[in-house]
């Protein structure tokens, strides 16, 4: 560890002492370089730590409440709530982990967010669904991790969902910005180093929704691939494009065994 890092004390997270995460496990075949794959969670400080273990310490649980309470109101045309059909929140516990994934019916990988904007323009009439990265879409991604944590993250690759994965998987490894740096040079390559204050992890997103500290709000996946491209001064794809889509199934996959855990609590 490299001088400077915080020492992880309790390195077992169990939010609200019945949830346990697995924050480690055996990395997938295709991520081998990683050994083992770890959530972003063991490389923070004690005290960031901390506040993911209890919900009333974690400020993004704030968010799950206010799209909880947006769940069961009414929106579009048809008066209709999510909850008018689908019940409650954990009816849709497998969510999380499982996307992005492939849709039938639109030809496309899709995330959560595509997703839910699918429901409300589709099954709701709603003419103006979420923005993709909109507070209210980000609390309503919140709650179906929230919903969904201590489950396994396991997106498919194969089949239809191949193509945009090795897409993702492309994007990886290519030099951005006028750093020249790739996803890989900083989370698998350098992982557990310092990078300025930061400790670098592998750069996981099983732990999205994150509420940053630094930001005093929630913070999408995309969202936070559009800064570590900015960090390398390259221009970057926009939230909820085609790249940024293939980009997260990728990503995801290589926490293919950790468990969801979002919405988490980082610096
Ligand atoms: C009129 C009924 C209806 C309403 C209202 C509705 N949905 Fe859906 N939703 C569906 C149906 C049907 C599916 C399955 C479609 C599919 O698999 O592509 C679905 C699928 C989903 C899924 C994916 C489930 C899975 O297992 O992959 C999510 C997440 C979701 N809806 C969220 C929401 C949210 C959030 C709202 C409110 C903003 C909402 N839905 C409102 C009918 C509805
Ligand atoms: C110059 C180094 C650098 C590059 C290149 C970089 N990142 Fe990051 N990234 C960071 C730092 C620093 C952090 C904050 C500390 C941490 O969580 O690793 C971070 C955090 C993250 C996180 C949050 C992890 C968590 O658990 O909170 C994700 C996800 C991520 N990066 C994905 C990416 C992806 C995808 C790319 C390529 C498009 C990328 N990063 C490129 C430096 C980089």
């Amino acid at each position: 560890m490299a001088a400077g890092a915080q020492e992880v004390v309790d390195d077992q997270l169990v939010v609200n002492g019945e949830i346990p995460i697995v924050t480690e496990a055996p990395a997938p075949d295709y991520a081998s370089a990683l050994g083992t794959i770890r959530s972003g969670w063991t490389f923070r400080s004690e005290d960031t730590q901390m506040m993911q273990a209890d919900d009333f310490d974690n400020p993004g649980m704030l968010g799950v409440e206010a799209a909880r309470a947006a769940f069961n109101s009414e929106m579009g045309t048809g008066g209709e709530s999510c909850a008018s059909c689908h019940d409650d929140p954990e009816s849709l516990s497998t969510v999380r982990g499982t996307y992005p994934k492939w849709d039938e019916e639109h030809g496309t990988v899709q995330t959560v967010e595509m997703q839910v904007q699918e429901c409300q323009t589709e099954r709701m009439g709603m003419e103006e669904p979420y923005g993709y990265n909109s507070t209210d879409m980000i609390n309503m991604v919140a709650l179906l991790s929230s919903v969904a944590r201590g489950t396994p993250v396991n997106v498919a690759i194969d089949g239809p969902a191949e193509a945009t994965w090795k897409q993702g998987e492309e994007m990886y490894y290519t030099r951005y910005g006028q750093l020249e740096l790739s996803c890989a040079n900083c989370h698998e390559d350098n992982y557990d180093n310092m990078i300025r204050a930061d400790h670098l992890s592998q750069g996981q997103i099983n732990a999205f929704p994150a509420y940053r500290l630094k930001d005093a709000a929630l913070v999408s996946v995309q969202n936070r691939f559009r800064g570590c491209i900015r960090d390398t001064m390259g221009e970057t794809f926009a939230v909820g494009s085609p790249e940024f889509v293939a980009l997260e199934l990728y990503v995801a996959s290589r926490g293919n065994g950790l468990s969801v855990e979002g919405p988490s609590v980082r610096n």
